[in-house]
C-alpha cells in the first residue's frame, strides 16, 4: 500500500472519531497509526473476501472503523492493486464491557449502525454477549484480562458458534518472551489505566500454551509475531476450524 493510500485510510477511519471527542480522536489515530495489526490484517489478507465478524473486547470499535474505511477506499477505486481486496463487511457485533469505550464507539461508528453493532457485555461471564451468526471472529489484545477459566470458556464458545472454514484471529501476548513481554504487559497496564480503568490483573500464557489450548478446541492454527515494535512480544493467532 503506498503511503498515500494509508494516509488516505488512517484519515478516514480516525475522522469517524471527530463526533466522539478529542479523545476518541487522538487515541483512534494514534492506535490505527501506529499499531502495526491494523496495516498487516489487510496486506495479509487475513479476512476472508466477505465476512460477518464478532469482534470481542472492541474497544472504541477500531477494527470496525478501519474496515469500513478500507471498503470504503476499495468501492471508490482508490485500493491500491498490491494489496488483496478488503473484505466486504457483512455485519459487525462488537462487544466490550466498558461503558464509556462502548458510547464513543456507538458515537463514531452511528452512522453505519445498519451494519455495526456495538453492545455492551461480558465476554467472560457471557452476559449480554451472544455472537450471532458469524464468520470471523477478533479478538485483540484482551485474552489477557480474563482469568483462565474465562479464557477457556470464551474460546470454547467461539469454536461452537463458527461454521467449518469460520476464523477465528487472536491477538495474544507470548509469556516466554522475557522482557518483550514484560513491556508490552508495561504498556497494557498503562493504557488500560488511561482509558479509565483500574489496574487489571493479567493472565499471561506462553505462545505455545495459546496454540495448544486452541489446538485442543479443534482449531487448526498458525502464529506470526505482531508486535508494536520490534521491543514488543505479541502474537497474532489465526486459528481456522477445519473445513
Ligand atoms: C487493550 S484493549 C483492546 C481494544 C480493541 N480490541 C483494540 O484493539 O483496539 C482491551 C479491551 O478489552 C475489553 N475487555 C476486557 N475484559 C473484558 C470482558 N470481560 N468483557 C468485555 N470486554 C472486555 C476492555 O474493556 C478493553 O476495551
Amino acid at each position: 500500500m503506498s503511503d498515500t493510500l494509508f494516509r488516505a485510510l488512517l484519515d478516514a477511519a480516525s475522522a469517524a472519531y471527530r463526533p466522539a471527542g478529542p479523545f476518541a480522536y487522538h487515541f483512534a489515530r494514534g492506535k490505527l497509526g501506529g499499531d502495526p495489526l491494523f496495516r498487516k490484517v489487510l496486506q495479509r489478507g487475513m479476512f476472508p473476501a466477505a465476512a460477518r465478524v464478532v469482534d470481542l473486547g472492541c474497544g472504541q470499535g477500531l477494527l470496525a472503523s478501519w474496515l469500513l474505511a478500507a471498503q470504503r477506499l476499495h468501492e471508490g477505486g482508490r485500493w491500491a492493486g498490491e494489496w488483496p481486496a478488503p473484505p466486504k463487511l457483512l455485519g459487525l457485533r462488537g462487544i466490550d464491557r466498558n461503558p464509556r469505550d462502548v458510547a464513543r464507539a456507538r458515537r463514531a461508528l452511528a452512522e453505519d449502525a445498519a451494519l455495526v453493532e456495538i453492545r455492551q457485555g461480558d465476554i467472560a461471564t457471557l452476559e449480554g454477549a451472544d455472537f450471532g451468526p458469524v464468520d470471523v471472529v477478533t479478538v485483540l489484545d484482551v485474552l489477557h484480562y480474563l482469568d483462565f477459566a474465562a479464557q477457556e470458556s470464551v474460546l470454547r464458545k467461539v469454536r461452537a458458534a463458527l461454521p467449518a472454514g469460520g476464523l477465528l484471529l487472536a491477538r495474544v501476548g507470548d509469556s516466554d518472551a522475557g522482557l518483550p513481554h514484560r513491556l508490552s504487559t508495561a504498556v497494557d497496564l498503562a493504557v488500560a489505566f488511561a482509558r479509565g480503568h483500574r489496574l487489571p490483573r493479567l493472565y499471561c500464557r506462553s505462545s505455545r500454551s495459546w496454540i495448544a489450548l486452541l489446538e485442543g478446541l479443534g482449531f487448526s492454527v498458525q502464529g506470526e509475531p505482531m508486535g508494536r515494535g520490534k521491543s514488543f512480544a505479541n502474537v497474532m493467532l489465526v486459528a481456522q476450524v477445519p473445513l
